[in-house]
């Protein structure tokens, strides 16, 4: 099949809107002119909206991990301690990244199961400059709880640092309110541009604990936040011009479509995919303590028994949906549908009826249909 009929179901980079793609070709501009300010203002703008949060937010060129790495290297050096809470994948990136530049004290959870709010306190109460965890663990399929945490970091002083890559604009996610100094989204995500930003919201609190300089040259907060207040407003290094274009196309598309309507939309497709596994018979992976904490914009399954990661996916791609696989040690144990962005209820409903197709050919369809009515009804069709 066509490469450009093939449905991206993956958990980002997800489908990006055909006005967005034709923003990125437009001819060249400045990146120190006042086209370009206007456009990093504009975004800001929305951008702020996005992640409801009045802090500063600054557009980085790279992908979400720069944005990570950023927020670590500018408040964290040798002598400093970060708590760092893990139940997947990418809060394991922020132990890694806190090693790098100061003391990591790692909480880890096993993948897919809650934070136990307890041991969290008992690692601040150690003291520490930061504390950084994952909103949406993308790895494992579900939310954590950042405004708990967000109590916790504020009681003990410390900088709290959340990765929302895979959740600004998907989930709820109250900067302001749950206390984020450092918020992060990617723009493959939610925002639903190509991959190659980090969007980074900042408060005053941790501005004024930046340290002088990051041990990253590139990646230091504060030279973004320097450029980003310069007239016209620019970036310290060349950005990826089209990827701005890209961003402030997208933004206003999610703003016509209403931010807090897109969260529901999106709220809803998750629902429709989690109602469809129902239906079918298929575990979700997490473990979680309340419904709400299953992720609305990835959910991971368990790979049915006796199925194969090959048959399944590579079952699936060869009817042009991609799906995701688990990383790591949940390898060809799990798989996962997204749905975030500009996802549609058609993109639902051909990945569930291709799910079905797979799984019939597999002998494992109970009931040839029941995951389509499933999430159908969920989808309010
Ligand atoms: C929660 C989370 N954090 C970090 C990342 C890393 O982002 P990137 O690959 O854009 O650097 C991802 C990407 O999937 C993610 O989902």
């Amino acid at each position: 099949m066509d490469n450009e009929d093939t449905l991206l179901m993956i958990p980002g980079p997800v489908k990006v809107a055909p006005r967005v793609l034709r923003a990125m070709s437009r001819p060249m501009i400045s990146h120190r002119s006042a086209e370009f300010g206007a456009i990093y203002d504009d975004c800001r703008a929305l951008l702020g909206e996005f992640f409801e949060t009045r802090n500063e937010v600054v557009i980085m060129t790279g992908s979400g991990t720069v944005g990570m790495d950023a927020a670590v290297g500018s408040v964290i050096g040798p002598s400093d301690k970060i708590v760092t809470i893990s139940n997947g994948k990418f809060g394991e990136r922020f132990t890694e990244i806190g090693e790098r530049y100061g003391q990591a004290v790692s909480v880890p959870f096993e993948w897919g199961t809650p934070f136990d709010l307890e041991k969290v306190k008992a690692a601040l109460e150690d003291g520490a400059r930061a504390v950084a965890m994952v909103h949406n663990e993308t790895s494992v399929g579900l939310t954590n709880p950042a405004k708990e945490v967000g109590k916790l970091a504020r009681k003990h002083d410390a900088i709290f640092i959340v990765d929302g890559i895979s959740s600004i604009g998907g989930n709820e996610f109250l900067t302001d309110e749950w206390n984020i100094d450092i918020a992060i989204t990617g723009s493959q995500k939610a925002l639903a541009v190509p991959p190659g930003l980090a969007v980074v919201a900042v408060s005053s609190r941790a501005e004024e604990r930046f340290r002088d300089k990051s041990a990253s040259y590139y990646a230091d907060l504060k030279g973004h936040m320097k450029s980003a207040r310069k007239s016209p407003t620019q970036t310290p290094y060349t950005p990826a011009v089209p990827l701005f274009f890209a961003l402030q196309e997208a933004l206003h598309m999610a703003h016509e479509e209403g931010f807090a309507a897109r969260r529901a939309r999106t709220t809803r497709q998750a629902e429709a995919v989690r109602a469809a596994a129902a239906a079918l018979g298929i575990e979700l992976f997490p473990r979680v303590n309340e419904h709400s904490h299953y992720s609305n914009t990835v959910t991971a399954m368990k790979m049915p028994e006796g199925v194969s990661d090959d048959h399944l996916r590579g079952g699936m791609k060869k009817q042009g949906i991609v799906v995701s696989g688990g990383q790591e040690k949940l390898k060809g144990k799990i798989f996962r549908i997204g749905t975030m962005g500009v996802c549609s209820s058609g993109d639902i409903l051909r990945t569930i009826q291709t799910l079905e197709l797979v799984l019939d050919k597999e002998g494992k369809l109970l009931d040839r249909g029941a995951g389509v009515k499933a999430a159908g009804q969920a989808l309010g069709i």
